[in-house]
């Protein structure tokens, strides 16, 4: 199995998404968490953007071990060197440099031509080199680049020392056989790849990361950038538990895995939920409170009988208690006899049958049925007879 490299973005891209700011406490508190999961690499921040960012990559550099820390640079000699200034004290640093490639990005934002970008990008590699030999380099909006000029950026990048190639789909314009593509190309045409880690950084404008980050794999990438619960830019990065979970669930057609603990899925994304506020969507995959829940009377039926009918993921392997048979109106009479059984109570079939038709009425009229309503029922049938 091909051991996947998981670089959690949560604290820099994560922390970028609007309304998601943690202070020092917060951002050391969920680093450590991000060791606990068993994440390889934890980009910290990024120094040159603030003060605050600076002290935040500083100090994480400075007490978590057991992972690589990670700064975050623009392709300029004033961002390396603080970068590196922030992460003097890690045990396993890496600088991460990035300078946007596409046509847009080229002409709109840097207006420099390609010689120049890679120019660039080289001298970027190279300063960052001085300092450790750990070095990623991004061209951001790669998915958008020239796919010839992409792999030119790359090649020099790699000659320029760079350990870790990652190829973002910064504004989640990519789909799965567009990133795949990408990758096989750079795979393909890209005559000293082989010196350096290929990496993939999908955003989920399309609702595609996790997708395009699974054709990336592959394709042969050996790097995953991704945050918990997806928080990221817009409308997020790649989601860690769901890319995780796709890789180890359908390790039979990927063939690969990733160092992560997995019963740390479920408490990790509670951390960055509480500390950042953001809510985790009901239906979200993995760790929202519906990943796990069953309604449908067919579908509780077949759980009761054997769960693999209708769960893929057994939920204490995320860290979830247990699989959650919720009774609404959609139930069926089996999941009313397993829940009155949990409760405690010996009913008898004809009383069941006539518990059912009150718990059928109550739901229509009640959104969710709790235990105690159960139990009423059930006082109420019994203690009638
Ligand atoms: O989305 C992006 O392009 C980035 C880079 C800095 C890697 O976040
Ligand atoms: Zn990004």
């Amino acid at each position: 199995m091909r051991r996947i490299t998981i670089f959690d973005t949560t604290l820099r891209d994560g922390e970028q998404s609007p309304g998601a700011s943690m202070d020092l406490n917060e951002k050391l508190e969920v680093a450590q968490a991000l060791v606990d999961l068993g994440v390889d690499v934890i980009e910290a921040g990024f120094p040159i953007a603030s003060p605050g960012d600076f002290e935040a990559v500083r100090a994480i550099a400075g007490v978590v071990r057991g992972v690589q820390i990670c700064g975050l640079a623009r392709c300029n000699d004033k961002d390396i060197d603080r970068a590196w200034e922030a992460l003097t004290g890690a045990e396993r640093p890496r600088i991460h440099v990035f300078l946007a490639t596409s046509a847009i990005h080229r002409e709109f934002k840097l207006k420099m031509g390609k010689e120049e970008i890679i120019a660039r990008a080289a001298a970027g590699v190279r300063r960052a080199k001085k300092y450790c030999d750990n070095i990623e380099f991004s061209p951001e909006d790669a998915a958008r680049t020239e796919p010839d000029f992409l792999c030119q950026v790359v090649e020099a990048a790699i000659a320029a020392g760079a350990t870790t190639v990652n190829i973002p789909d910064t504004v989640g314009y990519a789909t799965p056989a567009h990133m795949g593509g990408v990758i096989q190309t750079l795979v393909d045409r890209v005559p000293n790849l082989d010196r350096a880690v290929v990496s993939v950084h999908c955003h989920n404008d399309l609702g595609l990361a996790v997708a395009n980050s699974l054709a990336a794999v592959e394709h042969g990438a050996g790097q995953v950038e991704c945050t918990i619960n997806g928080i990221g830019e817009r409308a997020g990065n790649c989601a860690l538990e769901e890319i995780v979970m796709a890789l180890r669930t359908r390790g039979d057609f990927y063939n690969c895995d990733t160092g992560i603990e997995t019963t740390r899925l479920a408490p990790t994304s509670r951390l960055v939920s509480g500390i950042t506020g953001m809510q985790v969507q009901r239906n979200k995959a993995i760790v929202g409170r519906n990943a796990f829940a069953h309604e449908a009377g067919i579908h509780q039926d077949g759980m009761l009988k054997q769960r693999s009918t209708y769960e893929i993921m057994r939920p204490e392997d995320v860290g979830v208690s247990k699989t959650d048979l919720v009774l609404g109106k959609h139930s069926g009479r089996a999941a009313l006899a397993d829940r009155a059984k949990a409760l405690g109570y010996h009913v008898s079939s004809e009383e069941l049958d006539r518990v059912f038709d009150d718990f059928k009425k109550l739901a229509d009229r009640k959104k969710e049925i709790f235990d105690a309503d159960i139990a009423a029922l059930i006082d109420k049938r019994i203690g009638s007879e």
